[in-house]
C-alpha cells in the first residue's frame, strides 16, 4: 500500500520514496490535509506537539516578541523572553540552581552538552589544561538516539543510522541500555555495565556518561529497573563522571512527571530538552548546567568554547514561555500521568493477548508496543518486512499519525509502533486512538 506517491516539487525528503499530503491547518490534537481529511496528531509528529495546534496565546507571543525585536545577537544582547524562561525554567528543573543555554533543536543541544561536558572537567582541571588530553570520551548507550550532527551520532547506538558515516565519527564507548523485555537484569546489574566500561578505558578519561532517562523512540519507551538511575548517579560520582540526561523527547511532561529522570528522583550534572519546548511552534533547544560548573568555567576560562548565531532566540524563547505557561496553567503533567494511564490500560486490554504483540510500555503519554514473529521465543519480524512501516500506513489511512521505528532487538530487526498524543488529550480521544491503532495492527497482520 502506497497512499501517496506524488513526487514533491524541488523538495526532497528523509523518506524519499513516498508522498506527503499538504496541510492545510491544525487545531488542537488534529491535522486536516488539503482535501479535508482529518487526521489525529497520535505522536505530535515526533513527540513535539504538547500543547496541541493552534495556539492562539503562543502565536500572540511570538509575534509581539518578533515586532519588538525578533533578532538580537547572543555576543551582544539579551531579552526579556530568554531572562524569565530561565528563571521559571530553573523553578522546575531537577538542578539545583540551574543555568540555561538555548539553541536551535536536539542535536545541537546534545552536541553542546558533549562540549560542556568537556569543558567542566578542563576547568576541574581534569582536561588537556592540566597537562594531559584526559576526560575526552563521552559513554553512551545502544539502542539510543541522540541526533543527527557527527558528535551526537558518535554517542548515539543506532547501528543504521551511524553506518554511512562511521569512518568520519569520533566514535565513543557504548554500553547496553537496561531493556527489561529482552534483557531481564536488575537495574543495579545494567547500571554497572557503566563502571565496567569506565573501568576499561581509564576514569582519568572519561569526561560524561549520557543517556535518555527513559527510552525514546529507538526502544519504544522502555523505562529502566528502579534501581538503575539511582546506581548510575552513584557510579558517576565515584569516578568524577558527569551525568548527561538527554530529556529531549522524555522532558517536560511527556511521560507524566516534568522530567523522566524525576521519576527516580536523581539530579544530573547536565539535562538537555528540546521537542516540546516551545510546543512546535519555534525549533528551540536548551541545555541546564550547575551554576557553580558554569561559574568555574567562567572564573578559568572567561567564556565557554561553544556558541551559534541562533542560540538564546528571543522569539523562539517567547514561544516556549508561553507553551510553559500552558503547560502548568492547564494542569498538563498530571493530565499526561492521568490520560496515560487509560491508555496504557486500554493498550493492554484491546492487544495483551495478540499473537504479535510481545510487549506493551509506557510511562504517561509515551507509549510503545513492540511486535514479534513469535512471543515464546521474541523473534522479531526481519527488519526487511517493513512492518513497522506497513502498520504506520494503515493507520495514516484510518486517519492516525502513529510514530514507528525499527531494530530494538538487535541493531537490525524488531519493530515498534509508538503513541505520544498531546499532552491535553482527553478521554474519548485516548479511547478512539486505541481504537484506531488496533484496527490498523489487525489489519496488516491478523486478529
Ligand atoms: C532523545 C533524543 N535526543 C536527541 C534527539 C535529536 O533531536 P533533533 O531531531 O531535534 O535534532 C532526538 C530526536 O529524536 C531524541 O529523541
Amino acid at each position: 500500500m502506497n497512499l501517496y506517491k506524488h513526487p514533491h516539487g524541488r523538495v526532497f525528503y528523509r523518506k524519499m520514496n513516498h508522498g506527503r499530503p499538504q496541510i492545510s491547518h491544525a487545531d488542537g490534537i488534529y491535522l486536516y490535509d488539503q482535501n479535508g481529511k482529518r487526521y489525529i496528531d497520535g505522536s505530535g509528529g515526533p513527540l513535539v506537539v504538547n500543547v496541541g495546534h493552534g495556539r492562539s496565546e503562543i502565536v500572540h507571543a511570538m509575534a509581539t516578541q518578533a515586532y519588538r525585536a525578533a533578532y538580537v545577537h547572543a555576543l551582544m544582547f539579551t531579552s526579556q523572553p530568554v531572562e524569565q524562561l530561565s528563571a521559571e525554567l530553573a523553578e522546575v528543573v531537577p538542578m539545583t540552581d540551574a543555568r540555561f543555554f538555548y539553541l536551535s533543536s536536539g542535536s545541537e543541544v546534545v552536541e553542546g552538552a558533549i562540549k560542556l561536558a568537556r569543558q567542566i572537567q578542563q576547568a576541574r582541571g581534569e582536561g588537556y589544561r592540566s597537562g594531559s588530553s584526559g576526560r575526552h570520551l563521552i559513554i553512551g548507550r545502544w539502542q539510543s538516539y541522540h541526533g543527527m550532527t557527527l558528535g551526537a551520532l558518535a554517542v548515539s547506538g543506532r547501528p543504521g543510522l551511524r553506518a554511512p558515516y562511521l569512518e568520519m565519527l569520533r566514535d565513543m564507548p557504548h554500553i547496553a541500555p537496561p531493556y527489561a523485555y529482552r534483557d531481564p537484569v536488575s537495574g543495579t546489574e545494567a547500571a554497572d555495565r557503566l563502571e565496567a566500561a569506565i573501568l576499561e578505558h581509564g576514569p582519568e578519561n572519561v569526561a560524561a556518561f549520557i543517556a535518555e532517562p527513559i527510552s525514546g523512540a529507538s526502544l519504544g519507551a522502555a523505562a529502566p529497573p528502579d534501581d538503575y538511575w539511582p546506581r548510575i548517579r552513584q557510579i558517576c560520582d565515584r569516578y568524577g563522571v558527569l551525568l548527561i540526561a538527554d530529556e529531549v523527547l522524555v522532558g517536560l511532561g511527556r511521560t507524566g512527571k516534568w522530567w523522566g529522570i524525576d521519576h527516580w528522583q536523581v539530579q544530573p550534572d547536565i539535562l538537555v530538552t528540546s521537542k516540546g519546548l516551545a510546543g512546535g511552534y519555534f525549533p528551540l533547544g536548551l541545555i541546564a548546567a550547575k551554576h557553580d560548573d558554569v561559574e568555574l568555567i567562567r572564573q578559568k576560562f572567561g567564556d565557554w568554547n561553544h556558541g551559534g548565531t541562533f542560540s538564546h532566540h528571543a522569539v523562539g524563547c517567547a514561544a516556549a514561555l508561553a507553551t510553559l505557561h500552558i503547560i502548568q496553567r492547564e494542569g498538563l503533567v498530571e493530565n499526561a500521568a492521568r490520560m496515560g494511564e487509560l491508555m496504557g490500560r486500554l493498550l493492554r486490554q484491546s492487544l495483551a493477548d495478540h499473537p504479535n504483540v510481545g510487549d506493551i510500555r509506557g510511562r504517561g503519554l509515551f507509549w510503545g508496543i513492540e511486535l514479534v514473529q513469535d512471543r515464546e521465543t521474541k523473534r522479531p519480524f526481519p527488519a526487511a518486512d517493513h512492518l513497522d512501516w506497513r502498520i504506520w500506513e494503515r493507520a495514516f489511512a484510518l486517519g492516525l499519525v502513529v510514530y514507528h521505528s525499527q531494530g530494538c532487538a538487535d541493531g537490525r530487526d524488531g519493530d515498534i509502533i509508538m503513541l505520544g498524543p498531546p499532552l491535553i488529550v482527553d478521554e474519548m480521544q485516548v479511547t478512539e486512538m486505541v481504537r484506531l491503532l488496533t484496527q490498523a495492527i489487525k489489519a496488516e497482520i491478523g486478529d
